[in-house]
């Protein structure tokens, strides 16, 4: 299909003319007529796409959360077999190319909003004669051709047909045009609108972000197109396959700079201070991945064989904030064209940071996107795991420039795929980037027991859906969630490690080549790896196909269990709670085919045990004497382990003679799966808390934080009680070691540890040691605070330290301290301090205080409203803050309902975070009270969190009643 420049240069002229006419004239026409569509058609803004988020806040507590359900509910209309009436597109017409001209303002018309207007044609091809033509369309008035709102002209076809009549299907978000007579097979046709649409802070489609630069409020034109939102923009066949080149043009004014997916190759003044930017063709490529900004801010450069640029507000781009992604953006580019053997397939990337963003980040074609604290870094007050994020989101979106972008799956129920597989290949990019950092080993923590937490539920769901089960935009929005994300990455780095990572490289390769700038379905993948795995003289027991059936196919995940005194191998669906019934029906009867890597006393066995049945026997696998058995290296299954007893008691006389002997990830791995069986009620509790006495011995990270993530329940559950004091004086006993540890590595706490894994756990020493009370450690951080309230320019407390520091010393302190911090916050110019200490400021022990605090959540000015529902979730977290944002919501839910409405994703976590440590009969009756009282006005958005918060409430008393006698005597015991 031909790139060439005659619909660019030609587009140029006339638009300008027509754009300024039609411009007038709709600006009056469009407050009426939206209105109008907005009130019959009410469509929730788009939630966007839960990149992921930052490490140290995606490590879960065994605490259960809810999965969302991917089949919905059918449709409420009455069923209609008119091709409008239904949400996919018909096989008749393929899009060849687009020619879009669009036209933010970046001020208010004299209606008061903000608008865009656009003219665009599409080119396409006939593939069924049809008298029909159905094209997206979300949210956009036509303002041309009178009540046609298009004209239809034949390339190829010299008798074209009429049109008869057009309308919009708002329910379908559809442009219905209806010809008097047949498109024909065959046959090319061009179709041209002219439009205008809102460009409000809706974050989806086109949209306007603000924000202030020396006191001067600033507008950004942006978009967000995934998954369904291109339709809000223009009028477009908006689903991944309908792959297309686009000719794009913009239009601003000569103090603003346009950007979109290619590269600007024209700039025309076209009258007084407008400009219009054309920008190269794309490639073929899918709507969703379309991007047009327009905005004053700055970039910086880098040219190698590909222009890279980062953008940000100008001040940012002045401060240096945009050099880190800068230099890791070069390195990771170039690993990703080594590992997947394809050169970077566009002339440059460009990377911008938007001060509203509802996602961490979205993959445009050539133009990312991201929020400000995933692309921007600043060495003053960034902390490593602000680094961290950056490097990892980076990575995450250069990776779907491939896999992805140029390899787009056929529909979006194959979702998992492309989110899992760059959720996986994310640590080997940022790897590459910090190769000191091992953070490959970090995604255990950050997705494999994450979306453990979730998986283990009966109300999880497979990976892959049905292409005919999701349809809908919200049923596609529904599929961002954690088990695409993370159990996607936790599946296919399963796959990598059992094939080799070469024959995975291998067979991905070949799979990009053949695909490229076209769609794929999943199994697609798998036939290209079987090809890489045959030709590799790679044996496998079974197809991949059919082994990863049992992965992709079914919910959830085993726990193997190992007799070691026999050598039986069995498996079975591991449920967290093992009351709960499953009644998701599966092909498979809930069985595996699962790789175990293993290692005898020390040894790892060279060859890969595969156990295909529900019980098997290898005689390997049986031990005695003092020699011990450990399996799942490196969490390298997407399964838990259990043991027999013996064995477990030789893993845990191992971790206290000798830790060392099992590798880092596995001990967090014994400690994990412990805490969690003990949980489904398949091992003792006692057994899962004495994984965590050798830790006195321990300084790793990843241990450590495991064992916090698992307290934090028992900490939940029992830190209103009598079994508190000994848990705290037996955590108190446990740190004391790691206190030693970095109090020397660290010279005293003047130097920051080389080691990133030893800065995280730095954080860990700090924050254990002051909430034990040790006395040095609170000295330490009053001091450090003190310092800073003495001179507030200079704050000497470390970036990766903040966060604790600021807690501890508020906690510590009075309102002296509070008020200095509140003042601090308000001052903050920088997102990430602000959120540090937004979060610390709920730390105090104060309740007056904190009822303060919960008062300002509910004013705007102060307290940002995206910000609320959080702040309130972190006082609620305190122990004293607890029954105070309980009552506060309660007592104040009209205000909060109607301030935050019914259809916010934070409403439910408002509720689920204020009664996570519910575990009581009089906290249950008022739970059930609260859903009593608000039958009426009705719970929004709340309604199913109260409903989970009742069951979790409920599960919590059996846990508690079964376990405080045995945990209170344990930790009594340990204490001593
Ligand atoms: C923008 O255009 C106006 C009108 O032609 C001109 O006066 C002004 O200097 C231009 N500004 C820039 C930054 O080029
Ligand atoms: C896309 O793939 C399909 C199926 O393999 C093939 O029939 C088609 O020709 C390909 N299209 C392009 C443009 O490569
Ligand atoms: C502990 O194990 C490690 C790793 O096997 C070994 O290098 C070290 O010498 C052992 N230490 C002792 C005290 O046995
Ligand atoms: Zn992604």
């Amino acid at each position: 299909m031909g790139k060439g420049g005659f619909y660019i240069s030609k587009a140029v002229g006339v638009v300008a003319i027509l754009l300024g006419a039609a411009a007038v004239a709709t600006i009056i026409a469009l407050s009426v007529v939206y209105a109008e569509e907005k009130s019959k058609n009410e469509v929730k803004p788009t939630e966007g796409k839960p990149e992921p988020s930052p490490t140290t806040t995606k490590a879960t507590t065994a605490a259960p959360t809810t999965a969302a359900p991917t089949t919905a509910a059918p449709t409420s209309a009455a069923p209609s077999n008119e091709p409008w009436d239904k949400y996919r597109l018909p096989d008749t017409l393929m899009p060849e190319y687009y020619n879009i001209t669009l036209w933010p303002r970046l001020q208010r018309n004299e209606s008061g909003i903000f608008i865009f207007t656009g003219k665009s044609f599409v080119v396409f091809k006939c593939l069924q004669a049809t008298n029909l033509i159905l094209i997206h369309s979300n949210k956009l008035n036509y303002t041309k051709f009178d009540e046609h709102h298009a004209t239809l002209t034949g390339i190829d076809d010299p008798n074209p047909p009429t049109i008869n009549t057009t309308w919009l299907k708002l329910e379908t978000q559809f442009l219905v045009i209806q010809l008097k007579g047949n498109l024909l097979h065959g046959k090319s046709y061009r179709l041209d609108t002219e439009f205008v649409g809102e460009l409000a802070d809706d974050l989806g489609g086109f949209y306007r972000s603000e924000y202030s630069e020396d006191n001067v409020t600033k507008v950004v034109a942006t978009t967000q197109m995934q998954p369904t939102d291109a339709r809000k923009a223009f009028p477009c066949f908006d689903e991944p396959a309908m792959k297309a080149v686009f000719h794009i043009t913009l239009i601003h004014d000569n103090e603003t700079k346009a950007l979109s997916n290619g590269k600007e190759i024209d700039t025309k003044n076209i009258e007084g201070n407008l400009l219009s930017t054309t920008f190269e063709p794309t490639e073929r490529m899918s709507t969703y991945l379309l991007a047009f900004i327009v905005s004053d801010y700055d970039s910086i450069e880098q040219q190698d064989d590909v222009l890279i640029r980062i953008w940000a507000r100008k001040k940012a781009i002045a401060d240096g904030h945009g050099e880190y992604a800068l230099n890791i953006t070069g390195p990771i580019l170039q690993f990703f064209q080594k590992y997947y053997n394809a050169s970077y397939p566009l002339s440059k990337s460009d990377q911008i940071a938007l001060p509203d963003f509802n996602a961490g980040a979205m993959e445009n074609w050539g133009l990312i996107t991201y929020r400000e604290t995933a692309l921007l870094y600043d060495p003053q007050v960034s902390s490593n795991g602000n680094k961290e994020r950056i490097a990892t989101v980076i990575s995450h979106e250069l990776a779907h420039m491939w896999f992805g972008n140029l390899v787009t799956m056929k529909w979006w129920n194959d979702l998992w795929l492309n989110e899992g597989f760059a959720s996986y290949v994310e640590y080997l990019g940022a790897d590459h980037a910090e190769p000191t950092w091992n953070i490959k080993d970090l995604i255990v923590l950050g997705d494999v027991y994450r979306v453990f937490a979730i998986d283990a539920l009966a109300s999880s769901h497979p990976l892959s859906s049905r292409e005919d089960e999701i349809n809908k935009p919200e049923q596609i929005s529904e599929l961002f969630d954690a088990i695409s994300y993370s159990k996607g990455a936790s599946v296919l780095r399963m796959l990598s490690e059992f094939l080799t990572e070469d024959v995975f490289t291998k067979g991905l390769s070949t799979y990009l080549n053949h695909f490229a700038y076209n769609n794929t379905v999943y199994t697609d993948l798998w036939d290209h790896l079987q090809t890489a795995a045959d030709t590799s003289g790679v044996e496998l027991l079974h197809p991949v196909r059919d082994i990863m059936d049992r992965w992709v196919l079914q919910m959830g995940f085993p726990v193997v269990t190992i007799n070691t005194a026999t050598g039986t191998v069995s498996q079975k669906h591991f449920l967290l709670d093992p009351d709960s019934v499953v009644t998701r029906p599966s092909e498979f009867n809930y069985q595996w085919y699962v790789p175990i890597k293993w290692m005898k006393t020390g040894i790892e066995q060279e060859k890969v045990y595969w156990l295909q049945q529900k019980e098997d026997k290898n005689d390997n696998m049986s031990v005695n004497g003092n020699d011990w058995l450990l399996a799942n290296l490196d969490v390298t299954g997407y399964y838990r382990v259990n043991y027999d007893n013996d064995n477990w008691e030789r893993l845990l006389a191992k971790l206290t003679e000798n830790h060392t002997e099992i590798p880092v990830i596995n001990r967090g791995q014994i400690l994990d799966d412990s805490f969690n069986l003990a949980r489904a009620k398949i091992v003792s509790t006692t057994l899962a808390l004495r994984t965590t006495k050798y830790l006195y011995n321990e300084t790793e990270y990843i241990p450590w934080q495991v064992a916090i993530n698992n307290l934090d329940y028992f900490i939940l559950m029992f830190d209103r009680t009598e079994v508190y004091g000994p848990l705290q004086a037996y955590l108190g006993k446990q740190i004391k070691p790691l206190w030693d540890h970095f109090t020397q590595i660290t010279d005293n706490w003047t130097k920051v540890p080389d080691n990133h894994m030893d800065q995280y756990n730095e954080v860990n020493a700090i924050k254990i040691a002051c909430s034990t009370g040790f006395k040095d450690c609170q000295d330490l951080v009053k001091y450090w605070y003190t310092q800073w309230m003495q001179n507030p320019n200079d704050n000497p407390i470390h970036p990766n330290l903040r966060s604790t520091v600021y807690c501890s010393a508020i906690a510590e302190g009075g309102d002296k301290e509070w008020n200095f911090g509140w003042e601090m916050f308000q001052n903050a110019s920088i997102a990430s301090e602000a959120e540090k200490l937004r979060a610390a400021l709920a730390c105090t022990k104060y309740p007056w205080l904190l009822n303060r605090y919960l008062e300002y959540t509910l004013v705007p000015k102060i307290i940002r409203k995206q910000d609320a529902t959080s702040t309130i979730i972190y006082i609620a977290n305190n122990v004293v803050g607890q029954p105070l944002a309980w009552d506060f919501v309660r007592a104040r839910w009209d205000d909060i309902f109607s301030q935050y409405g019914g259809g916010s994703f934070s409403f439910s976590n408002l509720i689920n975070g204020v009664t996570k440590r519910f575990s009581t009969a009089f906290e249950l009756r008022q739970l059930e009270q609260f859903k009593k009282d608000n039958a009426g006005t009705g719970l929004g958005s709340g309604t199913q969190a109260v409903d989970q918060s009742i069951e979790r409430t409920k599960a919590n008393m059996k846990w508690v009643a079964e376990n405080k006698a045995s945990v209170l005597q344990w930790f009594t015991t340990e204490s001593g």
